[in-house]
């Protein structure tokens, strides 16, 4: 793999996904690990990212040297740049010409490997109040900026390269070609890293952990979990049972997208458990949010694990496939610990007392890379590019107690917010639209003759990357006024429809 050493930016992910998008084959390592470790790795190249620190600074993340001796090829992007430029000798200085932002970049002499060809100017993004005055000894200068005197070198006989820029962020236009050019043609990878070669790779994997035993996978209606369970079921075959809990708070035509279009799709065994009175039950009364979270989440539990115990008295099922993604992976072995913000459920969380053997087929992968498997693997697009859905459902998009009947409300507002977005082709350019039923206000309103005393629902329309960050999204005034029509005509108990402007922070995307 290549390894993409982490030295505490949040690019780190995103440059192994850059790596990944050149078929490369790219893990995120912690900078504490040591080069001895990384080195057991058989890395066929490492990537030093960037980092909130000086190279002064006491305490400043650091880098062995003996990683740039070991013959690997290097590359370093902003504070990993500038740390391999230290360790082969050239010059870091604090030099008061920051640079933050979108930057100028100038190709110098023929621009070497890296920058041959690109435009002789042209934008990069920059972060950086520390620069490289002097190149080390035996690389070539490629690029220049104003603030960075050294901007990019390479040193192609000892395949060692880097430039202050970011070339991960889509702020620097250039910068995907530039990484592609290190990977391939300074370190000599070949790319192999595509959709088919996973496919294949992770259900040979699967057919070697599971033999021939019986697993079992919970689903969600999401993109993971109906990936998972179809590499499982392309490996195992009728060996692999999905369960399905309908927990009542799903959204309109969830339940028959799994009963009907996955399983026309795979042809994969279901079972599907109708808990909605179970769940209803045991929320009645309630409103707070995190009461709600967790109710949802233990009941969602309790029943996952009867119908476990029903199939493992049916069949020796030993094996439960979970839909871990990498990020998880890398934040899980990160360490630092990061605030629980909202204790978030997970459908299919591990019981911790059931003795199951984990099948994690997307343990290695990105949510695009999952998205294109879910293509090559035949799923149809309602599934492979759902928007993100949580767990609790539309339990916490009901601000109040949830009742059957302010579901059905917020499922129809929810179903129209949808179908016109769809028609509006506006899918792609949101991350999703939560609606949100206020379930305790009531607002008055004008009707044909009367007067009516109805509810609220906001529509949360947000863009974003990774749902860590988002912005609310600037969705034209004819779409928000077809959805506001068809909503209040439509639905009953909703006369007033409002739009909720909050970027998150400082909002979350859910209201509970
Ligand atoms: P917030 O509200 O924290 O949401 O800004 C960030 C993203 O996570 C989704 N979300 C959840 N997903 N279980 C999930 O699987 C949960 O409990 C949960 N809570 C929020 C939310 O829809 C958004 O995409």
């Amino acid at each position: 793999p290549v390894l993409v050493v982490d030295f505490g930016a949040q690019y780190a992910q995103l440059i192994a996904r850059r790596v990944r998008e050149a078929q490369v084959y790219s893990e995120v390592v912690p900078h504490t690990a040591a080069v001895d470790e990384l080195l057991a790795k058989n890395p066929s190249a490492i990537i030093l990212s960037g980092g909130p620190s000086s190279v002064y600074e006491e305490g400043a993340p650091a880098m062995d040297p003996a990683l740039v001796e070991a013959g690997v090829p290097v590359f370093g992007i902003c504070y990993g740049f500038q740390l391999l430029a230290q360790a082969l000798g050239g010059t870091v200085e604090a030099t008061g010409a920051r640079e933050y932002g979108r930057t100028e970049v100038k190709v110098t002499g023929d621009g070497g490997v890296l920058h041959e060809e690109l435009p002789t100017r042209h934008p990069a993004w920059m972060s950086h109040g520390d620069s490289v005055t002097k190149a080390p000894e035996g690389a070539v200068v490629t690029a220049t900026s104003e603030g960075a005197p050294v901007a990019g070198f390479e040193n192609t006989e000892r395949r060692i390269a880097g430039v202050q820029y970011h070339p991960e962020v889509g702020h620097s236009p250039h910068g995907q070609e530039v990484l592609r050019r290190f990977l391939h043609e300074i370190a000599g990878i070949r790319p192999q890293w595509t959709t088919a070669s996973i496919v294949e790779d992770q259900i040979a994997a699967i057919s070697a952990q599971v033999g021939a035993g019986r697993a079992i996978c919970g689903l969600s209606g999401g993109v993971d979990s109906a990936v998972a369970a179809t590499l499982v079921q392309r490996a195992i075959g009728d060996r692999l049972t999905c369960v399905f809990v309908d927990h009542g708070l799903l959204r309109s035509g969830e339940r028959t997208q799994v009963e009907r279009d996955f399983v026309a799709a795979t042809g994969v065994n279901l079972v599907t458990v109708d808990a909605r009175e179970r769940f209803l039950d045991a929320l009645a009364g309630v409103t707070d949010p995190e009461q709600k979270r967790k109710i949802i989440g233990r009941e969602f539990i309790r029943v996952f694990e009867q119908a476990e115990r029903d199939l493992k008295a049916q069949g020796d099922y030993r094996f439960l496939v979970q839909g871990t993604l990498y990020p998880d992976v890398v934040e899980s072995g990160g360490g630092a610990g990061t605030s629980n913000i909202k204790s978030h459920h997970n459908v299919g969380g591990l019981p911790e007392d059931l003795a199951f053997e984990l099948v994690e087929p997307l343990r290695l992968l990105f949510k695009d890379e999952v998205r294109r498997v879910g293509l090559e693997l035949g799923l149809p697009e309602t599934i492979v590019h759902r928007q993100p859905f949580p767990g609790p459902g539309l339990g916490i998009r009901i601000i109040g107690e949830v009742t059957a009947d302010r579901l059905a409300t917020l499922r129809a507002a929810d179903a129209i917010a949808r179908e016109e977005l769809t028609a509006a082709g506006m899918d792609r350019d949101i991350w999703q639209c939560p609606v949100v039923l206020l379930a305790d206000v009531r607002s008055v309103g004008v009707q044909g003759d009367g007067r009516t005393y109805g509810h609220p629902v906001v529509l949360r329309p947000v863009s974003s990357e990774d749902a860590m960050t988002a912005d609310w999204t600037r969705l034209p005034y004819e779409v928000l006024e077809r959805i506001s029509t068809r909503i209040t005509n439509e639905v009953a108990e909703v006369n007033r429809v409002v739009l909720d402007v909050t970027s998150k922070p400082p909002g979350t995307i859910e209201w509970e």
